[in-house]
């Protein structure tokens, strides 16, 4: 608690402008699960006049601020949607780029992540990525295996239908032989067939750039979660921007559909 303590004074020096905001969150109802859509890095290179692929290097800047902020105020969870199952329809120069940018990410800092104690996972079936990625990912995975910090799910070759699809294969081939049966299946069970197994259903999703859809992101897990939306580019998105979400979902009511 102490230590928690501590790291919520250091993150509350970084943010003096914003200090009635930081007042304002209660540190005790931190979200456990954030699922974060990061869009517009491409809008945000070209109202600069700016290659896209430099708005998707200016992006993995906004990634570590959000990782380092989530991991200072104790979030569990955070999944980040990187690469979706319909980007690969993306120019190839664009896709080489996000691949390139992920394998330069792992390389510089997966070692820092570990030290900070962050766990490093994916969603999605990365067996199509760039061998080199797969690697990495794989390295990465490996060395903070044994975190049991901030767990950070970076979404790559994902999409929720196809998620679904692959965990309902995978459901009626042990029923055919026989390890289940039409009656184990309820909601409980679905939820371990998917990527996410064992981790709780986001009480938080955030999308930059103005734009107010799913776009095929984690459709079962999201069912009761909160969604919050902003005009900002994703490059421009900040922890601060985060601690900004956070307190508005604490001052929502949560229904689950009861009165
Ligand atoms: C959406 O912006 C963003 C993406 C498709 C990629 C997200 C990637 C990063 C934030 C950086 C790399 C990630 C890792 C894990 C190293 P967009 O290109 O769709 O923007 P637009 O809608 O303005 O065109």
């Amino acid at each position: 608690m102490i230590e928690v303590m501590t790291k919520v004074m250091d993150f509350k020096k970084f943010f003096t402008k914003e200090k009635e905001v930081n007042d304002a969150l209660n540190t005790e109802r931190i979200p456990l699960h954030i699922a974060i859509i990061m869009d517009g890095n491409g809008r945000w290179a070209q109202q600069k006049q700016l290659p896209r692929a430099i708005g998707h290097k200016s992006g993995v800047e906004a990634l570590r601020d959000v990782i380092e902020t989530s991991s200072s105020i104790g979030v569990k969870y955070l999944t980040l949607y990187a690469f979706s199952t319909e980007n690969w329809n993306r120019p190839v120069d664009e896709v080489s780029t996000l691949m390139k940018l992920l394998v330069e990410y792992l390389k510089k800092e997966a070692k820092e992540l570990h030290a900070n104690n962050v766990k490093i996972n994916t969603i999605g079936d990365i067996s199509r990525l760039p061998e080199v990625a797969q690697m990495e990912i794989h390295k990465a995975k490996e060395l903070t295996s044994n975190n049991n910090g901030l767990w950070v799910n970076i979404a790559l070759n994902y999409g929720g239908r196809d998620e679904l699809l692959r965990g309902i294969k995978k459901m009626c081939s042990e029923i055919s032989m026989g390890k289940l049966t039409i009656g184990d299946i309820d909601e409980d069970l679905m939820g371990n067939y998917l990527d996410t197994a064992n981790t709780p259903d986001p009480e938080l999703l955030i999308r930059t750039s103005g734009e107010y859809r799913l776009s095929n992101f984690l459709l079962w897990q999201l069912a009761y979660t909160e969604l919050w939306f902003t005009n900002k580019f994703w490059p421009d998105f900040r922890g601060s921007d985060l601690i900004e979400a956070i307190i508005d979902y604490q001052n929502r009511h949560r229904r689950f559909g009861k009165v």
